[in-house]
């Protein structure tokens, strides 16, 4: 199978680290770079994340440290809900993968400009890093085929009454994103809320009954107990887990799972709806679309994929 070259921008969180435990267990996936936003937690502890889990999945790959904070908004983390150290009550053995040194910024456009095909960037935190690449190197464009986003929300918020976290904290930068002209798929909250797994499926991780598995079971345990949010999507959602970051990924590897429609989006940058991504559903605006904007899910494959890809990489990871 030729693999899709990727690269991902990532704020490592419990969500984000199933998708990357997902990416790396993927046959359909080159991981080209891994770079890492502000986000759920300071850059410094996203990037320390990201050096811990992908030396503990034993991969081998670029990790490139992005900016500190969003472009003009304060960072607010997210340590409510992933914990202090972002992974819950669980760590990792000390990273044996460094730091590249070079910064996301130019590592993304040094690996997009190298790469002999187009190539896409999954991102699942605060667009800063993918906004200031766009801004400073707009001859990167033609060498990016898309970009899948896990934020915005067309229906309810879970910072505020209308906005998502991705797009709250950094809305500078995701307005930037979605006026580049660059093709986007957006996993709002519409899609993410339904693609929630429950107790019982948690329970299959469980019972492949390795350290690597129950390390994956203690960080679902925790991000389900300190999950504040009450989707409406969601049937009992006290006892479902929420995978955002995980459709951002599975909307590059298997697309047939999700449906959506393309839809205008706009970002709104300041006052009390900062983050808001206004969906243009109906074409309302008469402005063109810039994102195909997901909202349905095959759940049973969704969790099905999720699970088959632990399952994949338990067999890979020989437990530290
Ligand atoms: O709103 C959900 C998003 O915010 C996810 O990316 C999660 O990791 C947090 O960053
Ligand atoms: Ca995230």
């Amino acid at each position: 199978m030729n693999k899709k070259p990727v690269i991902i921008d990532t704020d490592p969180g419990i969500d984000d680290a199933m998708m990357l435990i997902y990416a790396f267990a993927s046959d359909a996936l080159d991981v080209k770079l891994v770079t890492t936003e502000a986000g759920n937690l300071s850059q410094a502890k996203t990037s320390y994340n990201a050096q811990a889990l992908l030396s503990y999945l034993q991969v081998d790959v670029e990790i490139a440290k992005g900016l500190e904070h969003p472009i003009l908004r304060p960072l607010e983390v997210a340590e409510d809900i992933h914990g202090e150290t972002g992974f819950g009550t669980i760590t990792f053995p000390a990273p044996t993968l460094p730091l590249s040194e070079r910064g996301a910024v130019e590592a993304m456009r040094q690996v997009l400009l190298a790469s002999d095909e187009p190539m896409t960037i999954i991102a699942t935190g605060p667009l800063t890093n993918v906004a200031a690449l766009l801004l400073a190197h707009p001859e990167v464009k033609p060498h990016i085929a898309h970009i899948s986003w896990m934020g915005g929300s067309a229906v309810g918020g879970n910072m505020s009454p209308t906005a998502e976290f991705n797009a709250y904290v950094d809305p500078h930068a995701a307005e930037i994103v979605f006026r580049s002209g660059v093709r986007i798929t957006m996993s709002g909250l519409d899609v993410t809320h339904k693609a929630y797994v429950t107790l019982p499926e948690v329970a299959r991780i469980r019972a492949i009954g390795t350290p690597f598995a129950q390390r994956v079971e203690q960080m679902l345990t925790f991000y389900l107990a300190n999950m504040h949010e009450t989707p409406f999507h969601t049937p009992n959602y006290s006892t479902t887990l929420r995978f955002h970051d995980l459709c951002a990924v599975i909307a590059v590897t298997h697309p047939h799972v999700f449906s959506g429609m393309d839809c205008y989006v706009s970002v709104v940058v300041d006052g009390q709806a900062a983050g808001t991504t206004h969906v243009d559903y109906m074409g309302r605006t008469g402005l063109l679309p810039n994102a195909h904007v997901l909202h349905t899910v095959d759940r049973d494959a969704f969790v099905d994929l999720f699970v088959d890809a632990v399952t994949r990489m338990n067999e890979r990871v020989q437990d530290a």
